[in-house]
């Protein structure tokens, strides 16, 4: 039986109790969100080798070659190391056409494919520069030999052709040319390409420029972008756009997790040299074994924000990276400091500071509404315990400029009892980390339940129940619920809350990935061409679609307690499981409306009968909306074959009383819409 208490006051349900989070982790936004097509498009992936791409070579008696430059490489001979086009883009292809019976380019594999979708026009663009080959230069004593090349007329002036084509180079997508000048110097080409209304939909598909004259061809920044959500330049995929606006979230954590941090001192998420024209953007190293190109910047961050009607919720570096380096506070942490402060202006600033300005000249003149500021992340890490000193400097500067501000503190009391923030004032919010199997979160699940309510808020920052490779299960799907009714019981306490990691190209978890795996367990997935949502995806998008402002006191009697069965694992670790209660529930109301949404978690495989008493109300609508989310076994899960297999599935119920009974479904998620009063 769950008795609610209408009768008696809940607690305040904090606006902002549901957001997202994000990183660039599983190529999120390179092959990703970020609606960019082309892999490696300045050519700095590999120092060694021109990763994604390849040369194109057709006719009998062509012959070509692609070789990467690098502008700051000292030990290579002069030519080759002179073809920057400003200090962020160094590093440049050559195609060298010696011989051309047919068509000689350079192909680009994209993220996993290039996705071809039907009447569709793709904006492409490219800096090309044409020659013939150069004079080895006369050689000094000491210098490297200059390797003998074969000396090439320049014929390069003239139609280059643009295409998407199958991978077999056979069928033609969509195809266009440029007129390329005769000039020693980078110019930038732009054209359309669009495919057919009958094309058929596939990511077997790869991008060629190519050309039937000799010469060496200079390539830099190759770009292929098709429709973006909003139709922003240099924007975002749309179908990933529409599945987070269809969750409601109320904030967005960014840019980090570990890609914040970076894996160095010198690799921390560099905001600034992540803004204006892609020109200027040099791209860093990434956290998670692979290269950003930074076209995801912070200003795309905010414009994200907007777009889902998000808040943003900024992490600031604070001095501490993945390798265990750290800044003591003082006067070497003070420009970073600055930095933070100059963010945030950059965020919030109006059109009259030097930030808000740069903003506004960056195209977007309204500042953005910020309130929390999150100090750092997982400093807990940091075992020489600086965080404390370091907390409390930005803190102090921080709230001096910005008192609006709210900071949150990485290092949670509950998980690192030891590693407190002590000096100074105590910390308004905590932000504590979760990744746990189900049991696990059906055992912790009333965890918040006895926390001290005059301490400080909690910010559930990053959480996920991790059962499920490259997306989360069902079973996850169950651990998730459960964890969440803890949370919105204690919504007066948990001001916000977000799972990690929201995004994964399923590509990265393949035994073929050319790129690492980093992270199983994820929300969404995606390839090139679709995308979907995992059974964790829905839980996260009905417990934030069915919320009110006000808790109900929801009490339970004669739940049966489930224990779990010891695994081998088990008996070697010593470890006693706790028995868990076979169901989870919570309850809130609308204030304005009276609506109720009671959610009920059902994580065993046998139906459930459930007497539901509202008590302190004399009407109850007779209709009422059910939305269940179930399978028939706990590993039941989607995919990009299955997309769709664990879905919600929503419809009326009727004969509703201030007493009724229904029955849960085994493994089910179950959402109650009441209307009282
Ligand atoms: O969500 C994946 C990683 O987990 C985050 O980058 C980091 O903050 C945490 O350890």
């Amino acid at each position: 039986t769950l008795t609610l208490d209408l009768t008696k006051p809940g607690v305040a349900v904090s606006p902002l109790l549901y957001g997202l989070m994000t990183e660039e982790i599983n190529h999120s936004y390179d092959g990703g969100l970020y609606a960019e097509l082309i892999s490696n498009r300045t050519f700095k992936d590999n120092p060694a080798a021109p990763d994604g791409w390849s040369l194109v070579q057709e006719g009998a008696g062509s012959k070509g070659a692609i070789k990467l430059m690098a502008a700051t490489l000292d030990n290579v001979p002069y030519p080759e190391r002179r073809h920057a086009i400003n200090e962020a883009l160094t590093t440049c292809l050559r195609l060298t056409v010696e011989k051309a019976d047919g068509r000689v380019g350079v192909a680009n594999e994209g993220y996993w494919g290039i996705p071809v979708k039907p009447a569709t026009t793709y904006q492409a663009s490219f800096y090309l520069k044409g020659s013939g080959s150069v004079p080895p230069p006369r050689q000094r004593p000491g210098q490297p030999t200059t390797p003998t090349e074969p000396v090439i007329e320049d014929q390069t002036a003239g139609p280059i052709q643009v295409r998407i084509e199958s991978n077999d180079g056979k069928t033609v997508y969509a195809t266009g040319t440029v007129n390329l000048e005769k000039s020693l110097y980078w110019k930038k080409y732009n054209l359309a390409l669009t495919t057919g209304a009958n094309v058929k939909p596939t990511k077997d598909a790869r991008f060629v420029i190519s050309t039937n004259r000799p010469g060496l061809y200079y390539f830099n920044l190759v770009s292929l972008f098709p429709p973006t959500y909003n139709n922003r330049p240099n924007g975002n995929r749309s179908d990933l756009m529409q599945m987070m606006v269809d969750m409601k979230p109320k904030f967005l954590r960014f840019p980090g997790g570990n890609y914040l941090e970076g894996p160095l001192i010198t690799d921390a998420f560099p905001w600034k040299t992540t803004l204006g024209p892609l020109e200027s953007r040099p791209g860093h190293r990434g956290s998670w074994g692979y290269r950003a190109s930074d076209g995801m910047g912070l200003l795309e961050f905010l414009t994200w924000c907007e777009d889902i009607k998000a808040e943003p919720l900024l992490g600031v570096y604070a001095g501490y990276s993945l390798n265990g380096d750290h800044i003591d506070a003082g006067p070497l942490l003070k420009p970073h400091v600055e930095d933070a402060l100059n963010e945030i202006e950059y965020v919030m600033g109006d059109v009259s500071t030097y930030w808000g300005a740069k903003r506004a000249a960056d195209g977007h003149p309204a500042p953005f509404k910020l309130t929390y500021i999150e100090i750092g992340n997982e400093d807990w890490f940091d075992r020489s315990n600086s965080y404390d000193g370091r907390f409390n400097q930005f803190r102090t500067a921080i709230e001096a400029k910005y008192p609006q501000l709210h900071c949150i503190s990485t290092i949670a009391d509950a998980q690192f009892p030891n590693m407190k923030v002590t000096s100074g004032k105590k910390p308004e919010i905590l932000d504590e980390h979760y990744y746990r199997n189900s049991w696990d979160m059906w055992q912790n699940a009333s965890q918040y339940d006895s926390y001290d309510r005059s301490g400080p808020k909690i910010f559930v920052g990053e959480w996920a129940t991790r059962e499920g490779i490259p997306t989360t299960n069902l079973n996850a799907a169950l651990g998730d619920a459960a964890w969440m009714t803890g949370m919105e019981r204690n919504a007066d306490l948990i001001i916000m809350s977000c799972y990690a990691p929201l995004f994964v190209n399923v590509n990265t978890a393949t035994a073929t990935a050319k790129k690492a795996w980093q992270w199983d367990s994820d929300l969404i997935g995606y390839d090139a061409l679709t995308s979907y949502g995992s059974p964790s995806y829905y839980v996260q998008k009905l417990f934030s679609e069915y919320l009110g402002t006000e808790t109900v006191p929801t009490t339970g009697a004669n739940i049966p307690m489930r224990e779990r069965p010891r695994t081998k694992r088990d008996s070697t670790e010593g470890t006693t499981p706790k028995p868990v209660p076979s169901l989870f529930y919570a309850a809130t109301k609308d204030a304005k409306t009276g609506a109720v949404y009671l959610k009920l978690v059902n994580t065993t495989g046998q139906k459930q009968p459930i007497d539901i008493n509202l008590t302190g109300t004399a009407k109850v609508a007779p209709s009422a909306t059910l939305v269940v989310l179930k399978g028939t076994k706990p590993e039941d899960t989607n995919s990009i074959t299955e997309p769709k297999k664990i879905m919600p599935v929503t419809s009326k119920i009727k004969r509703v009383a201030p007493r009724f009974t229904r029955t849960l479904d085994p493994y089910s998620v179950t959402v109650l819409q009441l209307q009282t009063g």
